[in-house]
């Protein structure tokens, strides 16, 4: 699990096992306003929102419900979904989609949440009044056995100054509660410290139970002498919170990454405590900026986000990567395309392992001897793996020796002796393999990276950087420029103004669409990161060096 998965979350969905998940998050894109709608704007949103609209209600509706139905599929018998909608579609989601795929009886919840910006849309000259809520549908697939962790938030200060009004010696805060009580029930009748229960009533407890408050100094006594109960209000879990949600909002401008349907993570984090425990398994199939999967990675659950946005998915990717620290869990970025550079350069085993697996075979735990085999298919045949381009003669003449020798039998009765997986081959190596089948009957299959997963080149970046000056302080202000070259265009840039060589990129900007960015920088060093990202979701990395002392050096 950890995993960020580039795709239609219902191809995606359709790939995870069932009842393997213990939360859904969903925040689909709304059945609303058709501009205000595209965040990213790239090819994978737009051809998931065209699909939408193209019938009306109906056809969202039964969009939707192809996906909500992997959704239950996926999830344990313990396990919740939430799902978030708002006035436009919630009746039809409600009753068309939540009831008939997790009935009726495991409806838990309607919880109304106030957005947090309260945009209003209730203009001069509007007939109704404003629309400032969402609601988060919440069901669990089997009510009886389903997670469920109530929550709680601080009492307000008005309450505790009303409420918890006295103090005792050691500065601690209680409310006092009556210690009598109107009915009768075993040994509550008796006097205590010389005072019997008000006429009419009777003590709460035993004399046994207010020998033990006492020993604690549960007791607080009024001038008149007349005990109460002390709840301290250190030991309260605070006010248990019910349906109407109005304070999950943004806690600082750093948290919003700039779209407007980016939730805040105190709603995630609610819903997350709620709903699972450390260790479950939470996911989001329509992840947008990543809300849901950092909310999860900082309380300790595993995570799965599924976007079809190629943006959705690296935004995402460059947060998490901003709140990590030492202890994190490794998490794996699943785009449609992979980048050369990473794939030809990366540790030569692991990239040996890896491919044979994605070609359908399986890799040696160990290299075998000396015969520089790699792995082999599910019926035996021996694979070789050369990380490098333009394989020669040579490559194919040794492979052969190493095939006779591997097993004498096989070799003699095959009708592929052997694949050999390389990024591309020479022409003496071409030329051989068609001489070995025509001459001697070895057959031998050439087969190159692109064949088995699509390759791609990331971009190139280059920066130009603007002095625009000093102000009063002393801090100078730069202007910096990109120049991008890339085949398929660029989606977006992340900045970060002081980068630590060889430690990860932690983002200041994280989603900026222009290329261009100032800053402002004191006298001194400093090494700024900028990162593109492409259409692909490949991305490059840039670091500058600045020298601010009067005149700019970059490096
Ligand atoms: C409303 S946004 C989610 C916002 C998110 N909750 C957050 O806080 O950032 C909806 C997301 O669904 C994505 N999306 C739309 N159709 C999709 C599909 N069929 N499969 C996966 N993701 C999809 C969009 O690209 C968009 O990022």
């Amino acid at each position: 699990m950890n995993e960020l998965i580039l795709g239609d979350c219902l191809e995606v969905l359709k790939n995870i096992d069932s009842e393997s998940v213990d939360l859904v998050y969903l925040d689909p894109p709304f059945f609303s306003n058709r501009n205000y709608e595209v965040i990213w704007g790239d090819s994978g949103e737009m051809r998931s929102f065209q699909d939408r609209w193209s019938g009306g209600i109906d056809h969202y509706i039964s969009w939707l419900k192809e996906r909500v139905m992997e959704m239950h599929r996926v999830l344990k018998p313990t396990g919740s979904i939430f799902l978030h909608c708002d006035w436009h579609a919630n009746a039809y989601i409600r009753v068309y989609i939540l009831d008939k795929i997790f009935g009726e009886q495991n409806f838990r919840n309607q919880i109304i949440w106030k957005r947090t910006t309260t945009h209003n849309d209730s203009g001069q000259g509007a007939k109704h009044f404003g629309r400032v809520t969402d609601i988060i549908f919440f069901y669990a697939k089997e009510l009886k056995k389903a997670t469920f962790n109530p929550q709680y938030e601080r009492y307000t200060s008005d309450y505790v100054a009303s409420t918890y009004n006295k103090v005792d010696a050691e500065g601690r805060r209680f409310k006092a509660s009556d210690l009598s009580a109107a009915k009768p029930g075993g040994d509550t009748s008796y006097e205590w410290h010389g005072k019997k229960p008000p006429t009419g009533r009777y003590w709460a407890y035993s004399q046994a139970n207010m020998l033990e408050f006492e020993a604690e100094g549960r007791i607080y006594y009024s001038k008149t002498g007349q005990p109460y109960l002390k709840h301290y209000l250190d030991a309260m879990p605070g006010t248990s919170i019910d349906e109407l949600w109005s304070n999950c909002v943004f806690r600082s401008k750093k948290e919003r990454i700039g779209y407007p349907t980016q939730k805040p993570e105190a709603l995630l984090e609610r819903i997350i405590q709620s709903a699972t425990n450390e260790g479950n398994i939470v996911l989001d199939p329509f992840m947008g900026g990543g809300t849901t999967v950092a909310v999860a990675d900082r309380l300790d659950r595993a995570w799965l986000g599924i976007d079809q946005s190629v943006a959705a998915v690296k935004v995402t990717e460059f947060r998490l990567q901003r709140q990590r620290g030492l202890f994190s869990k490794p998490f794996v970025t699943r785009l449609h395309k992979y980048d050369y550079d990473t794939l030809r350069y990366q540790d030569a085993f692991e990239f040996e392992s890896w491919i044979i697996q994605q070609y359908g075979g399986l890799p040696n735990i160990k290299q075998r001897g000396d015969l520089g085999l790699d792995g082999r298919l599910p019926d035996n045949t021996p694979i070789q793996v050369k990380r490098s381009d333009n394989v020669g003669r040579n490559v194919i003449d040794n492979l052969v020796s190493a095939l006779r020798r591997y097993d004498k039998n096989r070799f003699e009765q095959a009708q592929t002796h052997g694949v050999l997986i390389a990024f591309s081959f020479g022409k003496g190596a071409v030329q051989e393999v068609a001489r070995l089948k025509n001459e001697e009957g070895i057959v031998l299959k050439l087969v190159t990276v692109e064949e088995i997963v699509p390759i791609a080149k990331k971009p190139t970046l280059q920066i130009n950087v603007v002095d625009l000056g000093a102000d009063s302080k002393g801090q100078r202000e730069i202007e910096f420029q990109t120049t991008v070259t890339s085949s398929v265009g660029v989606q977006f840039f992340a900045w970060c103004w002081a980068y630590q060589a060889g430690s990860s990129f932690k983002a200041d900007v994280l989603f900026d669409k222009t290329g261009v960015q100032r800053h402002e920088f004191a006298p001194g060093e400093h090494n700024i990161a900028i990162k593109v990202v492409d259409n692909d979701g490949l991305e490059s990395l840039e670091v500058l060096r600045l020298k601010v002392n009067g005149v700019v050096v970059t490096g």
